[in-house]
């Protein structure tokens, strides 16, 4: 049985219609009241009288707007603003002409409807406009791996957290992104995002031809977000040892629909690791501030680079550091003659403000804007997504194929 955190738990579509039009209330509550997975919140009133909107945690937002009403336009154009690239919103008209059209299109309304709307029409359109952000093209996805150096350091928290922020991080709206739990036995992250892992690995594995784009599909996990989750339920009492091409080819075809594409790594080293390695852009270790934890992290990157060669660059994240000023304790300086060349940054302790973020499911920015931790991430993930060289497509799609080769 899952612990239900909040009343609203962040695995549901949480769908907020803004309507003054009785009828279609009533037709919207008849139409979402029957899925247990579909939470609906009601705003009544016209859009123009509302001050600002509660919105957190909503997947779709619908708008019954009168667009023959100036005020109402524009107060629908000033909840975009408000809003910003998610969540996506739907426009619900009486009238609808072409000058209509053009007001909400320049808006950049996800879609709209004319009434009378068919209850399925909305459903579909929700659906549509909330799904994963998977490219139906084949790209070759950017690829942030974290590895631990000793247990517990974080990479649960960090892989979620850098996942977060590559989402937000698209020009024009949310970035194709994937959070892919590799800890098959002891995974946290569906539940740090509080959704329901559906990764079946033991289904694909007797027909590993069958993993294909619309089974990918079904096993990913949706965060309201927008960010795609790939995690299999945990089996702790399970020592299970996956066919390194199924796990493989579940990872190619995850990084060939994603813009970005997150690994959150177990310690062990299974079969399958060099592949995932070899294959990521940046490679972080992670680890704590302690001696053995720095001792860890430095062995973790001799011996990637003993087993690798140059292939992937390890560099070390020391998470949960404080900063000590005057009593005896670890200091940057230390850390950084106890790992080298391979040392790139710390991340702040704050246990209070993680501890509210995976209790409640939610990301930290969501506990706490522009909180420390991600601040420093921020500075660690977004330039490599800038620094990213123009690639040659076919050069991409050679290499792709070749790092992800086995060894
Ligand atoms: N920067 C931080 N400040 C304070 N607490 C943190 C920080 N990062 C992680 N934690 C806490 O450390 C604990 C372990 O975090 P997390 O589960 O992310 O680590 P992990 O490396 O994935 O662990 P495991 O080895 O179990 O997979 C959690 O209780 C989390 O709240
Ligand atoms: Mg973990």
């Amino acid at each position: 049985m899952r612990i239900s955190r909040s009343p609203t738990p962040a695995s549901q579509t949480r769908v907020v219609v803004l309507t003054a039009d009785a009828a279609f209330e009533d037709s919207v509550r008849a139409t979402f009241s029957a899925s247990s997975q579909i939470g609906l919140d009601v705003v009544k009133g016209r859009l123009a009288e509302h001050g600002e909107i509660d919105l957190a945690g909503a997947t779709v937002v619908v708008a019954d707007v009168d667009a023959t009403d100036a005020a109402e336009l524009a107060a629908l154009e000033g909840l975009m603003l408000q809003i910003g690239s998610w969540p996506p919103v739907v426009a619900v008209t009486q009238d609808f002409d072409a000058a209509v059209a053009r007001r909400l299109t320049q808006m950049r309304v996800a879609d709209f409807l004319v009434k009378p709307v068919p209850p399925v029409e909305l459903v579909r359109t929700c659906a549509r406009v909330a799904k994963p952000v998977a490219s139906a093209e084949t790209t070759e996805a950017q690829i942030f791996t974290f590895l631990p150096a000793v247990g517990g350091a974080g990479v649960t928290t960090l892989a979620v957290q850098t996942a977060m922020l590559l989402l937000n991080s698209g020009a024009r709206g949310k970035a194709a992104t994937c959070l892919v739990d590799l800890d098959f036995q002891h995974g946290a992250c569906a539940d740090y995002l509080d959704i329901e892992p559906r990764l079946n690995l033991s289904e694909i594995e007797p027909r590993p031809e069958r993993l294909d784009r619309q089974l990918l599909e079904v096993m990913i996990s949706q965060h309201p977000s927008g960010l795609a989750v790939v995690a299999a339920p945990n089996r702790p009492a399970e020592m299970r040892l996956f066919d390194p091409d199924v796990v493989t080819r579940l990872l190619d075809l995850v990084s060939s629909h994603f813009d970005f594409v997150v690994f959150d790594m177990p310690r062990t080293w299974f079969s399958w690791t060099d592949s995932v390695l070899l294959g990521s852009d940046k490679l972080f270790i992670v680890s704590e501030t302690t001696v053995p934890g720095l001792r860890q992290a430095k062995q973790l990157v001799d011996a990637i680079r003993d087993r690798l060669g140059d292939g992937p660059h390890p560099q070390v994240i020391i998470n949960r550091y404080v900063q000590k000023m005057f009593s005896a304790g670890l200091r940057k300086s230390d850390i950084q003659q106890a790992i080298g060349d391979a040392f790139l940054a710390c991340i702040p302790n704050d246990y209070g403000l993680v501890r509210e973020a995976i209790d409640r499911g939610v990301p930290l920015e969501e506990v706490k804007k522009g909180n420390r931790i991600t601040a420093q991430l921020r500075k660690l993930v977004l330039p490599q997504v800038a620094a990213k060289p123009a690639k040659d497509p076919a050069d991409g799609a050679k290499k792709f194929k070749l790092s992800w080769a086995r060894s």
